[in-house]
């Protein structure tokens, strides 16, 4: 006899431009990734629990571990009206978590989707990503919502806090390379830091917020156009506004040049920075090559396209 269970998925994502200004309330340009997590739902025996890998933590159980996904899966609980419900939360994940890829965002938001639905409620999407949004607060601080947004919606986007979300169409399959440095970081922490950069120099970082706008509409349209060498330049820019403001690293710098030495078009910190992972444009041709020579130091890194597909339930 086999137990029902309920299955959603949800991507990671890259940020291409704009990420920190973003919480400040610069427009910034996200895509989805080729990898996912997954999040499988079933009934529990008498305590409701999370498992992921061989880590397990009672879901009513204030320990630290799996905060986010137990602050989600209760408000979903919560919110379906069945409280005496318990609950096997177990996820899957291929996402690096930590690496800047999105992981926790996809986590809330599968957890989100798989509890609602295997409680019997079929909420809207926006309703789903308002629920994971309270995991993202815990683990973020203060997250613009750029990372449940991509996850939610799949492939290309533009967004702004104030504005929303708006898909952006994508003229030509574009690959993006993402190298892993393998250095965990926490993004509530850069977050703060780069609150502080913005305390000590308000009108520079003003300046730079506006820039960051700027930079993601031409990037919209760079990549409509599939106008790739001006895409890497734009990356660069961005970049270069990222040092900037601190969430750079000499490290995360020297992985950078030798992926422009290597021929790249642009390469920069996606995400939060401080560690985590980067993003490089190459000549279509080049990006295997760009990727073998990569993954000899760095050998979490990989390849993505686009996928235009975002929160899914699994059969
Ligand atoms: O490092 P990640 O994947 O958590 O990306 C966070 C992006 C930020 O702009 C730094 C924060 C945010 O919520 O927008």
């Amino acid at each position: 006899l086999s137990l029902p269970t309920v299955t959603a998925s949800a991507p990671g994502k890259i940020i291409i431009v704009g990420e920190h200004f973003v919480v400040h309330g610069a427009y910034a340009v996200a895509a989805a990734i080729d990898r996912r997590v997954r999040v499988t739902v079933s009934e529990a025996g008498r305590n409701s629990f999370v498992t992921s890998g061989n880590r397990s933590s009672l879901l009513f159980k204030n320990d630290g571990q799996f905060s986010a996904v137990k602050a989600v899966a209760r408000k979903a609980i919560q919110d379906c009206g069945k409280p005496s419900q318990s609950l096997r939360v177990k996820i899957a994940s291929n996402i690096p978590s930590g690496s800047g890829l999105g992981s926790s965002a996809a986590v809330v938001l599968a957890t989100a989707a798989a509890c609602s639905k295997f409680l019997g409620q079929n909420f809207e999407k926006a309703k789903i990503a308002e629920i994971a949004l309270l995991g993202e607060r815990l683990v973020h601080g203060n997250p613009s919502g750029i990372d449940i947004e991509s996850s939610l919606a799949g492939g290309l986007l533009l967004f702004n806090r104030n504005a929303g979300m708006k898909p952006i169409p994508i003229a030509q399959a574009m690959r993006l390379l993402v190298v892993y440095s393998g250095k965990k970081r926490r993004t509530a922490d850069l977050i703060m830091k780069v609150a502080m950069r913005k305390r000590q120099f308000p009108s520079f970082f003003e300046s730079l917020t506006r820039s960051a706008s700027f930079l993601s509409l031409d990037m919209v349209d760079a990549i409509a156009a599939g106008d790739l060498p001006k895409v890497g330049a734009l990356m660069n820019v961005s970049q270069t506004s990222l040092s900037w403001i601190g969430v750079s690293t000499a490290y995360l710098d020297r992985i950078i040049e030798s992926l422009c030495e290597g021929g790249a078009y642009g390469a920069k910190v996606t995400g939060a920075g401080g560690g985590g992972s980067i993003i490089a444009l190459a000549k279509p041709e080049e990006t295997e090559q760009l990727l073998d020579t990569i993954s000899k130091k760095y050998p979490e890194s990989f390849i993505t396209s686009i996928p235009q597909e975002g929160l899914r339930w699994e059969d």
